[in-house]
């Protein structure tokens, strides 16, 4: 019987799991709750539940006698999805709520690092903003102040002075900015280094690294401004050799993952390494419990085995088969609202995109009018551009870009040039 899959999610990193699910000869259908009106392009099903109302997916995905689910973003995990969707006996790939907290707790994740000796910046936690700002004035700068808890990408700051530093803490902890029942922060020593993300498929059969990425966080071209979700991602990445690979997986995801199973928290699902490759080797400036956005959009391109085989190997505690292009990168260039990360535009008509073999678009922001698609978000779309070299990519990439009619878009123009 051939699958029928439901993701969860609404972004441009499920648009890519759905279309590559749906590239299996074995799948039947792939469902996306809630999706967006950009997927359906592709002739995924769009289902118009919300991630949060896990009753209702749950008896959809019997209804429709759903194989398995697959899930997107970091809040439905933390939130128990894989733990509720297994009581209701429905297989789901991700980790249960307790091991989610890799992502959605900062702290929780540096005493893992300290505890089964995984290389990290030195930190120290605090829930007081006058004992906090005393520990700064004697660290050097700049420094890193960290939200603990979820904070949709915008809890980290990067103070380059006392003042940046001060104003951070207040807004964390005295203001509970994230409105985190306890507010607390990591404060971390800043690294030095080229940044770079490795993710891995972790089953109870083992820990398949995937293939380095680098995704582009900063607004403007040059890495300058406010951090993003993101604005654009290529794979594989040149600095990260065979031997910073093996040494992430020996150092890093190895123990990372034993770790997790020692403390009582068997991690399966992507567990996402973000790192910087430092003068003293690879070092790990976040977890996340899940596939990175826009990482994906580009990684899956350069996926050559059957995802959706992969996916219910792990699921039945199997050994994967899973082989990554040799030759070639694939680099994606975020298209965004004009004024995003801030107040952005919002309602603007999408002109109708060329795609072929070599040029995916991934949507995200984006929501139906009539018969024609309009933004509703702050990023928009993502295409992904594969050629033989990584110079060749971001020429076609932003040869295309200039031919789509984007000029009521914004998108930065460096992406893939950087480190
Ligand atoms: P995060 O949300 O933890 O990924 O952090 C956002 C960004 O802040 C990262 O992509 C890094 O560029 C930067 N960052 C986080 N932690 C550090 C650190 N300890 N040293 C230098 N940069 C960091
Ligand atoms: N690309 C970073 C993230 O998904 O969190």
């Amino acid at each position: 019987m051939k699958r029928k899959i439901l993701v969860i999610g609404s972004g441009g990193r499920e648009h890519a799991l759905c279309k590559k699910l749906l590239e299996s000869p074995k799948v039947e259908e792939v469902f996306c709750a809630k999706g967006n009106a950009g997927m359906a392009l592709d002739g995924i099903q769009v289902v118009a539940i919300d991630e949060d109302n896990h009753e209702e997916l749950i008896a959809f995905a019997k209804k429709e006698a759903i194989s398995w689910v697959l899930v997107g973003p970091e809040v439905p995990l933390m939130n128990g999805i894989v733990d509720d969707f297994e009581a209701a006996g429905i297989k789901a790939f991700g980790p249960k709520k307790s091991a989610a907290m890799i992502e959605g707790s900062k702290e929780f994740a540096k005493e893992l690092m300290s505890e089964f000796q995984i290389p990290t910046a030195k930190y120290q936690s605090f829930s007081d903003s006058q004992l906090a700002f005393a520990y700064v004035e004697k660290q050097q700068l700049p420094i890193v102040i960290k939200a603990d808890g979820l904070a949709a990408g915008k809890g980290v700051v990067i103070a380059e002075t006392l003042s940046e530093a001060k104003e951070a803490l207040k807004e964390m902890l005295d203001d509970n900015l994230f409105q985190n029942e306890t507010p607390k922060v990591v404060i971390e020593e800043f690294l030095v280094g080229r940044e770079f993300s490795l993710l891995s498929f972790v089953g109870q059969s083992g820990i398949y690294p995937m293939v380095a990425a680098k995704d582009h966080k900063a607004i403007f071209d040059g890495d300058k401004g406010p951090n993003t979700g993101g604005m654009g991602a290529y794979s594989p990445v040149d600095y990260v050799t065979e031997e910073v690979e093996s040494i992430v997986f020996e150092d890093i995801i190895k123990p990372t993952v034993a770790g997790m199973a020692a403390k009582g928290t068997p991690f399966t699902g992507i567990l996402y390494t973000g790192l910087i490759l430092t003068d003293e080797g690879p070092k790990v400036i976040e977890y996340n419990a899940r596939f990175g956005d826009p990482e994906t959009q580009v990684l899956l391109e350069r996926l050559d085995s059957d995802f959706s085989e992969v996916i219910e190997s792990l699921l039945m505690n199997d050994t994967p088969e899973i082989k990554w292009k040799q030759d070639g990168v694939t680099l994606g260039v975020v298209v965004a609202a004009k004024g995003y990360p801030s107040e952005y535009e919002k309602n603007v008509l999408i002109p109708e995109l060329t795609t072929d073999d070599e040029t995916k678009v991934f949507y995200s922001g984006v929501t139906k009018k009539e018969d024609e698609l309009i933004s509703s978000g702050g990023r928009v779309f993502l295409v992904a551009q594969s050629a033989t070299t990584k110079e060749e990519a971001h020429e076609n990439a932003y040869s295309w870009l200039e031919n789509q009619g984007l000029e009521n878009f914004y998108y930065r123009k460096d992406i893939g040039k950087t480190v």
